[in-house]
């Protein structure tokens, strides 16, 4: 059975940690979900870590349709997460966010969209979940808003930005958005915003105390190497048994010993 909202907020309120990792393509959507990963999310990071983009901005809608479906071909059992990229979505047109979001649904194989931001887009959650889409909020660190924000670094340090992320996170909960991702978010803050909700954080560079933890595929399996965020664990050296098998397959075929 697959998993649903409902049970990841059943997770929340039995104490059990929820993993999220995201996904991209059917291989690894079959991989995650046979190890029984129970929420993969077509992120728009497949910007920079799939097509080699310097940021998620150039993601388009028709890109990340195009990825989940693949992802949804070979996701049974987990809830499928898609995020809604970059100026597809906006408090100043809910009818288009509506739309755009619903494609995520009908074409892009999604259970669910996440989108970024707090207070600002909390219309764009009511408008969506009064239509049956479900809803990931996703507060701290939005790359969507990186030249706004002027970096990629912790957010929420003073007590006003403490004061803003924890009533962003109430205003998604109250618009209806069933979880919501906390991204560089200082370990204090994240646990009193997970105290207060309902519903489940997820926490990325966020401390140990959320709901449950996303990390991005490439990341946790060492495969991308531009660049290596502080708070990701490497579970495997991905790209170095990839190089090494890669460089093995070369010296057997130059030396005649494959096939
Ligand atoms: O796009 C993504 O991978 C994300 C996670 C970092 C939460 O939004």
């Amino acid at each position: 059975m697959r998993a649903t909202i409902h049970s990841l907020r059943k997770m929340k309120q039995d104490g059990t940690p929820i993993s999220v990792l995201t996904c991209y393509d059917y291989t690894s959507a079959k991989i995650l979900d046979s190890a029984g990963i129970p929420v993969l999310l077509v992120g728009d990071s497949l910007g920079m870590v799939v097509h080699g983009f310097e940021s998620t901005l150039p993601v388009t809608l028709e890109m990340m349709l195009m990825h989940g479906q693949a992802v949804a071909r070979g996701a049974k059992s987990a809830l499928i997460v898609l995020d809604l990229p970059f100026a597809t979505y906006s408090a100043a047109d809910v009818s288009l966010s509506l739309k755009n979001a619903a494609r995520g649904l009908a074409e892009g194989g999604a259970q669910a969209v996440k989108i970024e931001g707090g207070a600002r887009i909390a219309p764009v959650v009511n408008a969506l979940v009064a239509s049956g889409i479900p809803v990931m909020g996703h507060i701290g660190l939005t790359p969507q808003s990186i030249h706004q924000i002027g970096g990629y670094r912790v957010q929420g340090k003073d007590e006003p930005g403490r004061r803003r992320l924890l009533a962003d996170a109430l205003e998604l909960e109250s618009a209806g958005a069933f979880a919501v991702v906390l991204e560089l978010v200082p370990d204090d803050l994240a646990q009193q915003i997970t105290q207060r909700l309902k519903i489940p954080t997820i926490g990325i560079g966020a401390g140990p105390h959320c709901d449950g933890q996303v990390q991005v595929f490439h990341d946790v399996f060492g495969l991308y190497e531009d660049f290596v965020p502080k708070h990701t664990r490497r579970y495997t050296e991905g790209a170095n048994a990839i190089r090494d098998a890669a460089k093995q397959f070369k010296k057997d075929v130059e030396a005649r010993k494959f096939p």
